[in-house]
């Protein structure tokens, strides 16, 4: 069965999906749109398909089997939402949107139209991840600390908190998005930030650091915390204390679990970005959505939780987290 693709944004995860979709069977590239025309005609070149710089355009032109929306994050204006309109299935980037009202209104029309989506979250196809979730349900979690702390991303609107949202919203939130995915739902979320180490930057004003402290329904908390300042190698990933042991999970591809007696380390080793792009096709293809580890319904409220940190840190109070 083939499946037309389109793409919306042929930057650099865009073009890490088309790598991707490139290898799996069926997959036909049909269009590629992004507003800087050079991108989406070298996109072409290299995978095929019609170049576009306008995305209403592409999508009344093509009949496309889905979509992927690869947009920096203040750019969603309308793209899920013509999607929606045309009932094609889209798998769109982490963040999912900056204004959480826009993102629930779009939420409340994928499930009217009970329209299959997938979001940019890959690190929930990890076979280590698979290894120790079940460990969450044992009751036995003492709390947490969680790191994204390393250098500036290069892309010219990571650096202005209204385009990208700043790193907990942009960057940290595979951190926050996977402690959702292992413990539950957090219910309360106290945040600090620190800036001024940035000054050799220019157009800059996000956060240097930031450090937020959850709680989740089961008491447990955690604390996660983001530098974008480091000049040297930084620390990606999570430490979980329960009572019978310690799991260090780093860089995203390594877990180490102390039991005390014994040590364990196991290494990623799937290719994440293909296992998310196999399960999105294939859930269209059969329409069985539960191959899908993350929809626009769960990353809303990773985005949700996100705002709610931002909020904290601008507030300097306890926000209560509210879907
Ligand atoms: N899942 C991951 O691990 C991961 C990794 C990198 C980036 N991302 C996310 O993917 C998104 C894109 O990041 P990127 O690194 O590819 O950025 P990028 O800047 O490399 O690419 C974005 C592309 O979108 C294009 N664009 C902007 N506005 C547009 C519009 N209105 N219509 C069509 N095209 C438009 C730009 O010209 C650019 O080519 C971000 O939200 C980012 O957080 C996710």
């Amino acid at each position: 069965m083939e499946i037309k693709v389109g793409f919306i944004g042929c930057g650099g995860i865009a073009n890490a999906h088309m790598n991707a979709l490139s290898k799996i069977e069926g997959v036909k590239f049909v269009g590629m749109c992004d507003i800087d025309e050079n991108r989406a005609k070298i996109a072409s070149e290299k995978f095929g398909g019609e170049v576009y710089t306008d995305y209403e355009k592409m999508l009344s032109e093509l009949n496309l089997d889905v979509c992927y929306i690869c947009l920096p994050p203040f750019a969603h204006k309308g793209q899920e939402e013509l999607c929606i309109e045309k009932g094609i299935p889209f798998l769109v980037e982490k963040p999912i949107h900056l204004n959480k009202n826009k993102a629930k209104k779009i939420l409340e029309k994928i499930k009217e139209k009970n329209l299959i989506t997938a979001v940019g979250y890959q690190d929930r196809y990890q076979d280590i991840i698979d290894y120790i979730k079940p460990f969450f349900s044992e009751g036995n979690l003492g709390f947490f600390t969680g790191w994204w702390v390393g250098g500036m991303p290069g892309v010219y609107w990571w650096r202005r908190k209204e385009m990208s949202g700043g790193q907990v919203v942009e960057q940290t939130t595979h951190i926050f998005d996977m402690s959702r995915y292992l413990l539950g739902e957090p219910v309360e979320v106290f945040a600090v930030k620190k800036t001024g180490l940035m000054m050799d930057v220019e157009n800059y004003d996000v956060e240097d650091a930031s450090a937020v402290s959850v709680y989740f329904e089961d008491g447990t908390f955690g604390i996660i915390f983001s530098g974008c300042f480091l000049k040297v190698p930084g620390k990606c990933g999570i430490d979980f204390y329960f009572k019978d042991k310690v799991i260090e999970y780093t860089e995203r591809y390594k877990i180490k679990i102390n039991y005390g007696n014994k040590i364990e380390e196991i290494y990623e080793k799937g290719d994440l970005l293909l296992k998310e792009n196999t399960a999105f096709i294939e859930a269209v293809k059969t329409k069985n959505p539960s191959l899908i580890k993350s929809s626009y319904e769960d990353a809303y409220k990773t985005l949700i939780f996100t705002l709610c940190a931002n909020e904290a840190m601008e507030k300097k109070k306890v926000i209560k987290i509210k879907y």
